[in-house]
């Protein structure tokens, strides 16, 4: 069955007299995983970019094989400025999610159509559903209204699916370890909700249930803590219509790709990372090998999605300098076109312990607010972080259980430069009030991270007893996964001889 949306808008179409066809395919963001489940290739298929000009918005539809030319666009409407919709702006116009543009939207008023569009006889392009495209007849285009043909792309040279995806990819990923803790959710989460909703970006998360047994772990629990993080995942806005969610385990080749790229890292650059002798401190009898090759498995399942951007806390850095490394030693020594993945910091890229030192971990009893944490649980945990020995009006010590709470509080609800935020005018109180009681700090803190974490509370609840919707989501995302993964892997086999 062909979603009514998509009818309705084939069916406007027909209405304009332009000629079309329902095609159907996998569900897909991504223009090179659609052309090819379609038989196609990239220069059959457009795609329509709603820009912002000075004044309005306009539409451009352009081959997937072209580069659009922003100065050409930019001369021939006579603007200064040009820029791409933001994903809100995006929705509001046509009411479409952010990446399933159509090319005909009646809020638009102007549509640029390239010249290369019209070489082809027919032409692919989307329908406002990831599982559909359509098929247009080109010369019919010309019937959207207020539409002019213009010559503002070319051709890009880099046409094939792993050298060139359109989008910027970005991969994230978090350890099997047990639920999602507020650090997880400030420092890594909302940034893969941003990156997710930005229609610029193609995205990966996974669960990392590789990475877990580096460290001592229990079988048991890894099986059932790698499905708990897919299903906070979902229950806290991670789509799998918007993004790949996937288990690592899943998708083989990132073990193969690593293994790799050990042969361009030293054993010494290993031994000398922070994140490593940390955990050497906390697991003596435990120094493995699968522990020294931690950050090279991760460089790996970044680098093979040719990510260039990760979402992740502060504490991540040495790992993505390490992927860096190997980006460059894999792309000097054999051609390869790895990107140097950065890091996508948010507000809350480093989230302190609610005992006051280091960071809230879920490895440390006691520094974490689970996601999944009940009103009480909340208000017992922060009830209990220590203020005692700080008196209200001095300044506060960095690892402090009150700078936790005044942390949390500032990132919740503060904005750079709000005097009236509910953070702002408790600090003043604080520093100037002898009579200030730590409880109305710990107990409106509660009160913000409850109304934060409610509505996920009972999204996973909801996702809880559907058990098969989330099976089903662990399978369709290693699907989609692989087919990207393992081009990567093909070509770095061929570069080093091995293919
Ligand atoms: P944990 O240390 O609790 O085991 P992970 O190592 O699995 O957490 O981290 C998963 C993600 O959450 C990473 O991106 C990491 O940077 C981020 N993260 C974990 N703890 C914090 C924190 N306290 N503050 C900010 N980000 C964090
Ligand atoms: N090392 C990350 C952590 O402990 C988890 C992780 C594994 C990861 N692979 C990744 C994060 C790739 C980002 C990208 O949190």
């Amino acid at each position: 069955m062909v979603d009514k949306k998509v009818l309705e808008y084939s069916e406007s179409l027909k209405k304009l007299g332009i000629e079309n066809e329902i095609l159907e395919h996998p569900s897909s963001k991504n223009i090179d995983e659609v052309v090819t489940s379609l038989g196609l290739t990239r220069s059959n298929s457009a795609a329509t970019l709603i820009m912002k000009t000075d004044s309005e918005f306009v539409a451009i539809i352009r081959r997937d094989d072209c580069k659009l030319d922003n100065k050409k666009v930019k001369k021939i409407l006579g603007i200064e400025n040009l820029r791409i919709a933001t994903a809100e702006e995006f929705t509001k116009l046509t009411g479409l999610q952010p990446g399933a543009a159509t090319y005909y939207s009646p809020s638009i008023k102007k549509t640029l159509i390239d010249k290369k569009v019209l070489e082809k006889e027919y032409i692919v392009g989307g329908s406002g559903s990831f599982s559909y495209s359509i098929k247009h007849r080109t010369k019919d285009l010309i019937k959207i209204p207020g539409n002019v043909i213009v010559e503002i792309a070319e051709k890009s040279l880099i046409t094939s699916g792993v050298k060139y995806s359109g989008k910027k990819r970005v991969l994230s990923g978090i350890r099997a370890t047990g639920r999602l803790h507020l650090g997880n959710y400030l420092g890594a989460v909302k940034g893969m909700l941003e990156l997710q909703d930005n229609p610029e970006y193609e995205t990966l998360y996974m669960v990392a249930d590789v990475h877990t047994i580096t460290t001592p772990f229990d079988v048991k629990e890894l099986r059932r803590n790698r499905r708990e993080v897919i299903i906070d995942y979902l229950a806290v806005g991670l789509d799998p219509e918007k993004s790949i969610i996937f288990q690592q385990s899943e998708v083989n080749e990132h073990i193969e790709l690593a293994f790799y790229f050990s042969s361009v890292t030293t054993i010494a650059r290993m031994q000398h990372l922070p994140t490593y002798k940390e955990k050497v401190k906390q697991y003596p009898t435990h120094n493995t090998m699968a522990l020294l090759n931690y950050p090279i498995l991760m460089a790996s399942d970044i680098l093979i999605y040719k990510a260039g951007l990760v979402p992740v806390g502060i504490d991540q850095e040495p790992h993505l300098e390490v992927a860096r490394e190997i980006a460059r030693k894999m792309n000097q020594t054999y051609g390869t076109d790895f990107p140097e993945p950065k890091r996508f910091a948010t507000k809350g890229e480093y989230i302190p312990s609610l005992k006051g030192e280091g960071k809230m971990s879920k490895s440390v009893e006691r520094s974490f607010i689970n996601l999944s944490d009940d009103l009480e649980t909340i208000r017992k945990k922060i009830r209990s972080v220590q203020t005692e020995t700080i008196a209200s009006g001095k300044a506060f010590d960095k690892a402090s259980g009150v700078n936790t709470l005044f942390e949390l509080l500032r990132i919740f609800t503060h904005s750079e430069g709000n005097r009236d935020s509910v953070f702002f005018k408790l600090h003043q109180k604080y520093m100037k009030d002898r009579s200030f009681q730590f409880i109305e700090l710990k107990d409106t803190l509660t009160d913000v991270i409850y109304k934060e974490l409610r509505p996920f509370q009972e999204k996973r609840k909801k996702i809880e007893s559907d058990q098969s919707y989330v099976d089903k989501v662990i399978k369709e995302g290693a699907e989609k996964a692989r087919v990207i993964a393992s081009q990567t892997v093909k070509d770095v086999r061929k570069k080093m001889g091995l293919l």
